[in-house]
């Protein structure tokens, strides 16, 4: 049964060793964010890819930050004040396939290690494909399907063919995919 991050281990998810293993802005711009994008990043945690793509995208740019849990919240709200980043706003999700009204469309929505957490990841997928322009692009990003030193166990992980099965019938389609194991693997999404 697949669990939520747990807030207590908020730490880990902006520690110097995931910096150096993920590189969060050169995936980011590998994936293709540029300047002047805007994003919605759901699923943020504590900020870690919220602050490079408010750098990427700059300030007629912005990033939507959102997560379920108010720490993630909070921490993500401290990061981009400290940073001094203005461009990012930071929400509450008011349930958990459910994104808070009135929110522009994006450009990119963001899915970095959060589909493997809830128990309907095609659910949350479609909430996040109804968040995009027409042409937008989603990025996933998720632990490769192996044992490994970090992450989840080997049974809460999501191969690429799990997650095509529930992306497909979205009428969502591959447009890249590259891996960094053992960090992630990174797929881009489009509508057909
Ligand atoms: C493993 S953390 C990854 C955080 C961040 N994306 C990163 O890579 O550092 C997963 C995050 O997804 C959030 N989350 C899980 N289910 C969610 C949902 N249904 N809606 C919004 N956020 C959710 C959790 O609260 C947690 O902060």
């Amino acid at each position: 049964m697949a669990h939520i991050f747990d807030p207590a281990r908020l730490g880990s998810l902006t520690s110097e060793r995931r910096q150096q293993a993920v590189k969060p802005g050169d995936l980011l711009r590998r994936a293709g964010l540029q300047a002047n994008d805007t994003i919605l990043d759901l699923g943020c945690g504590a900020g870690f890819f919220v602050l490079p793509a408010a750098r990427i995208v700059g300030e007629s740019g912005a990033v939507i930050a959102i997560d379920i849990q108010p720490a993630m919240v909070l921490a993500t709200q401290e990061a981009a004040k400290q940073a001094g980043l203005t461009h990012v706003s930071v929400h509450l999700a008011p349930g958990a396939y459910e994104l808070p009204v009135g929110l522009p469309k994006t450009d990119w929505v963001l899915l970095a290690y959060v589909l493997h957490e809830v128990a309907a990841p095609q659910k949350l997928l479609a909430v996040a494909q109804a968040a995009l322009k027409p042409h937008g692009r989603l990025l996933i990003i998720e632990w490769p399907k192996e044992e490994g030193p970090h992450g989840p166990p080997l049974a809460e992980r999501l191969a690429p063919a799990d997650l095509a099965a529930i992306y497909r019938p979205l009428g969502l389609r591959e447009r890249d995919f590259w891996e960094a194991r053992p960090e992630y693997y990174a797929l881009v999404l489009a509508n057909q």
